[in-house]
């Protein structure tokens, strides 16, 4: 089985969410969970952005050991040296710098020709070097730039020193047999690429970056780049417990695994919710509220009679106490009764199947049937009898 290094981005892609300000306090809260969590490598921010920034990713590298902590930085010397004096004190200083490789971003945005970009890369990456034992070069917009001048940039970087090459779909672009094409290419013709671990980081913004992330294991990526909960810049990124729970759940296909604490994964997910104000759906594979749940009568009874006729994740897995039968219209007797012996109900088959009667009546008023309409149901029952 092939280890897959988890990168997680909650704290600083995850923080480029519109409407998302977390504080010096949340944050360590949050990177003390990624901790628990086993995340390899913390991504806690961005030092030169602003004062905020820097002493929060400080408070994390000093504070937070069983993860290695990462800040981001421009190609710029001294937002190099800003990470370097948040970083140092940490377990393993290690820095991501990046720079665009698209012809759009260098066109329009950076106003630099390819060979000053490669300049302006190796030289960072020297830089960089002299002080940061582990060094990760982004390829900005990898997946909209030359496949032949990637190729020629990431030899260069990895030349220069560069441990990790990550290569963005900054705007969520790419299909999975492209991104599989992209990274089987680099594998292949960059001569030097064992130097360096091959890293993905997908955008959401045609609702693939997880596809698209576990595209790229296939093709050889070493080091996934997610959030919690998918947050991230516009659609956000991707998920971080959809990858791991995939990785896990289907090792037979990826023939790769993480060093996660799965059943950290809920509690990571309510933390960050809470503390982003960002709202999981109720439907988000791996931890939406309805993940576990069963509405129908046939899949309740299914359910209850196998578990595994229609659930392929086990709630504990991931740190969710129990699946959930929701009692509406479309259950069965079964699962009705499952529920009326739950709540501590010795009934007879004969009461069972009065208040069955009853239940499904008010079904037909109610979406959901709570343990207090049970409660009702079978002291009208008891009342009558
Ligand atoms: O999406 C992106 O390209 C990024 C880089 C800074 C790595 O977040
Ligand atoms: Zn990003």
């Amino acid at each position: 089985m092939r280890k897959i290094n988890v990168f997680d981005t909650t704290l600083r892609d995850g923080e480029q969410t519109p409407g998302v300000n977390l504080n010096f306090e949340e944050k360590i809260q949050i990177a003390t969970q990624l901790e628990r969590l086993g995340v390899d490598i913390i991504e806690a921010g961005f030092p030169a952005a602003s004062e905020g920034d820097f002493q929060s990713v400080k408070n994390i590298a000093d504070t937070v050991k069983g993860s290695s902590v990462t800040g981001l930085s421009r190609s710029v010397q001294k937002e190099i040296d800003a990470a370097w004096e948040a970083l140092k004190g940490g377990e393993e200083p290690r820095l991501h710098v990046f720079i665009a490789t698209s012809p759009i971003h260098m066109n329009h945005k950076l106003r630099m020709t390819p060979d000053q970009v490669i300049e302006n890369a190796v030289e960072s990456v020297k830089y960089a070097k002299k002080r940061f034992p582990h060094v990760q070069w982004s390829a900005e917009d990898a997946c909209r730039s030359d496949i032949d001048f990637l190729t020629k940039i990431i030899e260069k970087v990895i030349d220069a020193g560069a441990d990790v090459i990550n290569l963005p779909d900054t705007v969520g672009y790419i299909t999975q047999e492209e991104i599989r094409h992209v990274f089987s290419h680099v594998r292949e013709t960059v001569p030097n690429i064992d130097k360096a671990v091959l890293s993905t980081h997908c955008h959401d913004d045609l609702g693939m970056a997880v596809s698209n992330s576990l595209a790229a294991v296939e093709a050889g990526a070493g080091q996934v780049e997610c959030t919690i909960n998918g947050i991230g810049e516009r659609a956000g990124n991707a998920s971080l417990e959809e990858i791991a729970v995939a990785l896990k759940i289907r090792n037979d296909f990826y023939q790769a695994e993480t060093g996660l604490t799965l059943n950290e994964i809920k509690r990571t997910s309510s933390l960050v919710s809470k503390l982003t104000g960002m709202a999981v759906p109720n439907n988000k594979a791996v931890v939406g509220d309805n993940a576990f749940a069963h509405e129908s009568g046939i899949h309740q009874d299914g359910v209850l009679k196998e578990t595994s006729t229609y659930e392929i994740i086990t709630p504990e897995l991931v740190g969710v106490h129990a699946n959930r039968m929701v009692l509406g219209k479309l259950s069965g007797r079964h699962a009705f009764k499952e529920k009326v012996e739950a709540l501590g109900y010795n009934a007879t088959e004969e009461e069972i199947n009065k208040v069955f009667k009853a239940f499904k009546d008010l079904a037909d008023k109610k979406k959901e049937i709570t343990d207090e309409d049970i409660f009702a149901l079978m002291t009208d029952e008891k009342a009558g009898e």
